[in-house]
């Protein structure tokens, strides 16, 4: 494949990833497609697509230095910005609509219901990512810097399985398959980190 083609390639799926579910839901919505319980549906697939973006966000750095495509980088943030977006959405659904904005409830549940704590640390942890992803927060706060605390995603996403685990009541295959997935993209970062600090680079690696 041409590097061009796959640059094509990739920004249409990257589009498509962000920015199909949003006329999706609204055909379902207006053609009552979201079944006999539309909040449940609406929390499950909000939820379902944060936490794909979030994973496929964790992925382009693997990708990038298997592939040595530097320019998957920007695609990076903009699966993260979407994953945040549909967290606050899915977050949104269950104030909004399942709790008819009782915060005290909701502050009852963050407290006393384990995953709706870990899916608010997850949020919390996702917010000063999503707020300094730009490149004048980059600037500001100098590399270094940045990338540590963008290393926080990795605790957000943990943050987010272990959320999906807990809410999910019979079959756990799916957030199981999550956590080795993080198991091996963090397992990868550390091999990464192994090997420059050995002094050997690794081809398309970059540290940001
Ligand atoms: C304060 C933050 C959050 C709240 C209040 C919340 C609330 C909920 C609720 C009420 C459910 C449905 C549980 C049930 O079926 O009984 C759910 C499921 C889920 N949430 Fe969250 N969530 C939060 C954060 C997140 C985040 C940050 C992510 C991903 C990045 C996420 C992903 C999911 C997934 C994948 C499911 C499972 C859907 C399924 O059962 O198929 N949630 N969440």
């Amino acid at each position: 494949m041409t590097d061009q083609l796959a640059r094509r390639a990739v920004r249409s799926l990257v589009w498509l990833a962000v920015l199909g579910p949003i006329p999706w839901l609204a055909w379902l919505a207006f053609s009552g497609g979201l079944g006999a319980n539309p909040i449940e549906y609406l929390q499950h697939r909000t939820g379902h697509y944060a936490i794909r973006l979030l994973a496929a966000s964790l992925f382009i750095t693997p990708l990038r230095v298997i592939t040595g495509w530097g320019w998957l980088i920007g695609h990076r943030r903009t699966l993260g910005l979407a994953a945040f977006f549909w967290a606050l959405t899915h977050l949104s659904v269950y104030v909004g609509l399942d709790l008819f904005f009782d915060f005290g409830q909701f502050l009852d549940d963050v407290v006393k219901r384990r995953y709706i704590t870990v899916g608010m640390l997850a949020i919390a942890l996702l917010t000063p990512l999503a707020v300094t992803s730009s490149k004048r927060w980059v600037k500001r706060l100098g590399g270094a810097r940045w990338n540590k605390l963008h290393r926080l995603v990795y605790l957000a996403m943990i943050a987010a399985t272990a959320h999906y685990l807990w809410a999910v009541k019979k079959d756990i295959t799916t957030p199981v398959i999550y956590f080795v997935i993080v198991a091996a993209l963090l397992g990868f970062r550390l091999y990464m980190r192994a090997r420059r600090k050995s002094g050997r680079h690794v081809a398309g690696e970059v540290t940001a």
